[in-house]
C-alpha cells in the first residue's frame, strides 16, 4: 500500500477508515472509539465542544504529541483509540466522539485524530494534505472547529473537507455501469448509525430534500438478536457473545430477497437447503457452540423495505423515501437523480440490495406515470424514466474510496486551503470548498 502525500480520513459513527489517496482501500479501519482514564481527574470524557481549550500550534518539526502534552498535562496522553480502546473498556472509560455522523465531543475527537495521524498513518500532518469527510448538513461551525484543530494543533499542510455523499458519487465512477464522471445522483449512504438519502446535483447537495432513516447497521444487528431470541436460538449463545454473533450472521449470511412471502415458503418447504449453521467459540472460555441461522438471513435487511417488521416508530420503506427525496428536488434534475442512484456504506452490502431497491422504486415510478396518463385522459404519454441503482465493488468503503480518487486528481491540492489561507481569512474560510473532478 503506497503512501502518497494526501491523507484521507473518513470518521463514521461506527468506524474510521484512513489511508492514502491513490490506494484502492483504506490502510486502517477501526472503531471510532476512544478510551480515556475514568473521569474525576482532568480529561476529555466529560468535556463538551464548549469547553474545548483553544488549540496550540505544534512546534515546527516537532511531534504534535508534545504540543498536546504541554496543553493538557502528560497524564492526558494516556488513552487508546480503535480496537485498543475497545480492548481497554474495562479499566478505561469508552467514549464515542461521533454520534449519528456528527462530532459531539471535540476534545476527544482531537485526541482521536492525533492517533490517526501519528500512530496509524505514521505521518507528520505538516508534510501532508489532508482530506476529511463530513455528513450532509454538517453545521458550518463544525467545519470551523475541525479546521481549527487541523491547522492549530496539527498544522496540516493543506485541508479539504468533503461531503460524504459527493465522495460516494465519485466512488461509483469505478463501476462499469457508469459511463460519465458525473457528480449528479442520489446517494444512499447506510452505515452503522444512520441511513441518509441525499440528492446531489453537480457536486452540490440539495439540502432541502435530504432525508434520514433511523435504520442502520446497529439496528439491524439488534433485530437479528431479537429474531434469534424469538426462535429460541439465543439460548445457545453466551450472552456476552450475543451481539458479535448477531453481527456476524448479519454480515456473512444475510441477503435481500425479492419477495418475502415466497422466501418464507422456500424455507419451510426445504429447510435443509436454506438454514445455515453458525459455529462459534466463546471468546473467554473457548467453549464451542452452534446456532441455526434461518429466516433472519432475509428478514434482517428486509427492515429497509418493510420497516414495520421491526418497530412501529418508523414505517416508510426505503424505496418510498428515495422517491420522495427525488420528487422534492428541482424538476430539472429529477431524471438525473433517478438515473444514478448510488449505494454507499457497510449496510448496503447485503446481496441483491440494489436489485430490490430498483424493483420497488420502479413500481412506484410506474404507478405514478400510469396515474398521470389516466388523469390526462391518455393525452400525455411519458417517454419513461430510467431508474438505475449502482452497486460496485468499492461500495463498502465508498466514501473513503471517493476521497482516495478525488485526492489523487491533479486539481485537488489547488482546492485545499493552506495554513496561510486560514491565518489570513480565519476559520470561516472552510465554510466553502470548490467542487472539482467531474467531467464537464
Ligand atoms: N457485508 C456486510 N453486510 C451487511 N452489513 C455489513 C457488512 N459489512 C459491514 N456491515 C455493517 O456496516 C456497518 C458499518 O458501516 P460503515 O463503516 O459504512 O459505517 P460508519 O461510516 O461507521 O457509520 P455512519 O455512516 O452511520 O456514520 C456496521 O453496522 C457493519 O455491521
Ligand atoms: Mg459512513
Amino acid at each position: 500500500m503506497s503512501k502518497s502525500n494526501v491523507a484521507v480520513i473518513d470518521c463514521g459513527t461506527g468506524f474510521t477508515k484512513c489511508g492514502w489517496a491513490g490506494n484502492q482501500s483504506p490502510s486502517f479501519t477501526f472503531p471510532t472509539a476512544i478510551a480515556v482514564r475514568p473521569s474525576g481527574g482532568a480529561g476529555g470524557a466529560s468535556s463538551t465542544s464548549a469547553s474545548r481549550a483553544p488549540g496550540v500550534p505544534s512546534k515546527p518539526g516537532g511531534l504534535a504529541g508534545s504540543s498536546l502534552a504541554s496543553k493538557r498535562g502528560i497524564e492526558d496522553l494516556d488513552f487508546f483509540i480503535g480496537n485498543e480502546a475497545v480492548a481497554n473498556a474495562k479499566t478505561y472509560q469508552l467514549e464515542q466522539p461521533i454520534k449519528h455522523g456528527l462530532v459531539e465531543n471535540w476534545d476527544l475527537m482531537e485526541r482521536f485524530w492525533e492517533q490517526c495521524f501519528f500512530k496509524y498513518l505514521r505521518a507528520e500532518p505538516e508534510d501532508h494534505y489532508t482530506m476529511l469527510t463530513e455528513p450532509p448538513l454538517n453545521p458550518p461551525e463544525n467545519r470551523e472547529n475541525t479546521a481549527e484543530i487541523m491547522f492549530e494543533s496539527f498544522n496540516v499542510k493543506g485541508l479539504y473537507i468533503a461531503v460524504q455523499a459527493v465522495l460516494a458519487l465519485a466512488a461509483s465512477w469505478s463501476s462499469n455501469k457508469v459511463t460519465d464522471r458525473t457528480l449528479t445522483g442520489t446517494v444512499i449512504d447506510s452505515g452503522d448509525g444512520v441511513t441518509h438519502v441525499i440528492p446531489v446535483a453537480e457536486g452540490y447537495v440539495i439540502g432541502s430534500a435530504i432525508k434520514h432513516i433511523p435504520i442502520a447497521g446497529r439496528d439491524i444487528t439488534y433485530f437479528v438478536q431479537q429474531l434469534l431470541r424469538e426462535r429460541g436460538e439465543a439460548a445457545n449463545i453466551p450472552p456476552e457473545d450475543s451481539r458479535r454473533v448477531a453481527e456476524k450472521i448479519k454480515e456473512d449470511y444475510s441477503y435481500v430477497c425479492q419477495d418475502i412471502v415466497r422466501e418464507f415458503r422456500r424455507y419451510d418447504v426445504d429447510p435443509l437447503k436454506y438454514f445455515e449453521r453458525f459455529e462459534g467459540e466463546h471468546t473467554v472460555t473457548g467453549r464451542k457452540y452452534s446456532v441455526d441461522v434461518g429466516y433472519e438471513r432475509f428478514l434482517a435487511p428486509e427492515i429497509f423495505f418493510n420497516p414495520e417488521i421491526a418497530s412501529s416508530d418508523f414505517l416508510t420503506p426505503l424505496p418510498e423515501v428515495v422517491d420522495t427525496v427525488i420528487q422534492q428536488s428541482p424538476i430539472d434534475v429529477r431524471r438525473g437523480l433517478y438515473k444514478n442512484i448510488v449505494l454507499s456504506g457497510g449496510s448496503t452490502m447485503f446481496a441483491h440490495f440494489g436489485q430490490r431497491l430498483r424493483k420497488d422504486l420502479r413500481s412506484i415510478v410506474d404507478s405514478r406515470l400510469a396515474a398521470s396518463e389516466v388523469a390526462s385522459g391518455s393525452l400525455m404519454r411519458s417517454s419513461g424514466i430510467d431508474v438505475n441503482v449502482i452497486s460496485h465493488k468499492m461500495q463498502r468503503y465508498a466514501v473513503w474510496y471517493g476521497g482516495s480518487l478525488l485526492g489523487s486528481l491533479p486539481d485537488f491540492q489547488g482546492a485545499c486551503y493552506s495554513k496561510a489561507d486560514y491565518d489570513e481569512h480565519g476559520p470561516g474560510i472552510v465554510r466553502k470548498f470548490s467542487i472539482f473532478g467531474q467531467a464537464s
